[in-house]
């Protein structure tokens, strides 16, 4: 059995990192391919170097683009591997544009495709990631979903049941396999002279939010009434597309936020643990959230992560300042003391496991 795994941004090198790991583990034979859709060190290579991982096999150097340009040179770029590499499985993971270009290559050769973190649904089309998730899960051979209910979703769309395994979310094999290494070696807190619990920590990178300056002016307006309110910091590792559009637009960042270079993993982890709550519009950072019992508040209209929001882990504040203040408020009288909804930490092997057990030798 032989499987081609794809990553691309940093959250599919993250994620996968624990299903890499379990490949090395049990001896499966495995390609690495990398699309370069993030391609600075920062956002990319740092991960490959900090998790251990092994260089991958091949790096796409796909780069930056239009969404039709960059997902069109995946899926020509992958299809030139696959068929090179002659993998029984293709394993992508999430929503972004290496996780629909490398499907839909795949599709047409045909290579099986493994999808984790399947299924989820913002509802909303206009967020590209609505539109990738999607298309792939309609393509997949085998939908890796981190709960019933995202299971519910794909079988309200007519996915046949026996594609779907509930294996729970590799963020959390991730999450359970590098936050001791991150609370024992990172020294970002003493760094940026901060103690547990003496900041809010800001993640911002969704091109709905940063790329419409009204929309990323009203955010800012609502982090300056939380700084107002709680006389606490706001740490914001900035996103490059963030990065960008702050600068083009000239937004004016309020005092108080401390603005720093991406963080490394393990610095992230740490500054999400100690932080007081979070403020994001990621994904993988919601999921995180909710694992290390850190409140959260989201700065989106909708999440595609309902079950961190039934738990009680994550507010939907969108953008508007009032609903942002407001729902810090809210989180921080809530108790932490939420069940995990997404898996043991074990999703990897699960999924391996499964892969292992339907292969059929050609
Ligand atoms: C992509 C994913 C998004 C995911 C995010 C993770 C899609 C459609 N979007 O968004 O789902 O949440 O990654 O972080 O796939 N840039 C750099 N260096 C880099 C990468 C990007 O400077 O290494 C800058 C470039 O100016 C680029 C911009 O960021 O144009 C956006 O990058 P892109 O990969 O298109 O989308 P992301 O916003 O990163
Ligand atoms: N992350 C990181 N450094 C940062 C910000 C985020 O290592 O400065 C990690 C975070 O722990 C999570 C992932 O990046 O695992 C989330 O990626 P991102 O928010 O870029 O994308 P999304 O999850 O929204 O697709």
């Amino acid at each position: 059995m032989k499987i081609a795994i794809v990553t691309g941004t940093r959250p599919e090198i993250i994620k996968l990192s624990p299903v890499i790991r379990a490949c090395q583990k049990k001896g499966i034979n495995f390609v690495l391919i990398n699309s370069g859709q993030h391609y600075s060190y920062e956002m990319d290579e740092i991960f490959y170097n900090e998790l251990k991982l092994p260089k991958p096999d091949y790096n796409l150097e796909v780069g930056s683009g239009t969404h039709a340009c960059q997902t069109g040179k995946i899926m020509c770029r992958v299809e030139n591997i696959l068929k090179l590499e002659k993998p029984d499985y293709l394993i992508v993971l999430g929503d972004t544009n290496t996780t629909l270009g490398s499907a839909l290559a795949a599709s047409k050769i045909p290579v099986k495709i493994c999808h984790i973190e399947a299924g989820c649904r913002s509802y909303n089309r206009l967020m590209p990631e609505e539109i990738n998730r999607v298309v792939t899960d309609h393509i997949s051979d085998y939908l890796f979903v981190q709960s019933e209910l995202v299971k519910n979703i794909l079988l309200g769309e007519g996915i046949p049941e026996n594609q779907i395994i509930v294996t729970g979310n590799t963020v959390v094999d991730s999450v359970y396999q590098n936050i001791t290494h991150a609370r024992e070696s990172s020294k970002v807190l003493s760094k940026l002279s901060l103690s547990d619990k003496s900041y809010f920590l800001l993640t911002l990178h969704r091109q709905e939010n940063v790329d419409d300056p009204k929309i990323l002016n009203r955010i800012l307006k609502g982090l300056d009434l939380v700084i107002q309110k709680y006389g606490l910091p706001v740490v914001f590792p900035v996103h490059p597309r963030s990065k960008k559009m702050i600068d083009l637009n000239e937004i004016s960042v309020p005092n108080g936020i401390i603005c720093i270079d991406p963080a490394s993993y393990l610095d992230f982890l740490m500054l999400e643990s100690c932080a007081k709550l979070i403020l994001t519009d990621s994904g993988g950072v919601q999921f995180e959230a909710c694992v290390l019992k850190v409140p959260c508040v989201t700065l989106r209209e909708e999440t595609e992560i309902p079950e961190s929001v039934i738990v009680g882990a994550n507010k939907i504040a969108g953008s508007e300042p009032l609903s942002i203040l407001n729902s810090v408020e809210e989180m921080l009288l809530r108790n932490n003391n939420w069940d995990n909804p997404f898996g043991k930490g074990n999703s990897s092997e699960l999924i391996l496991d499964y892969l292992c057990s339907t292969f059929v030798r050609k």
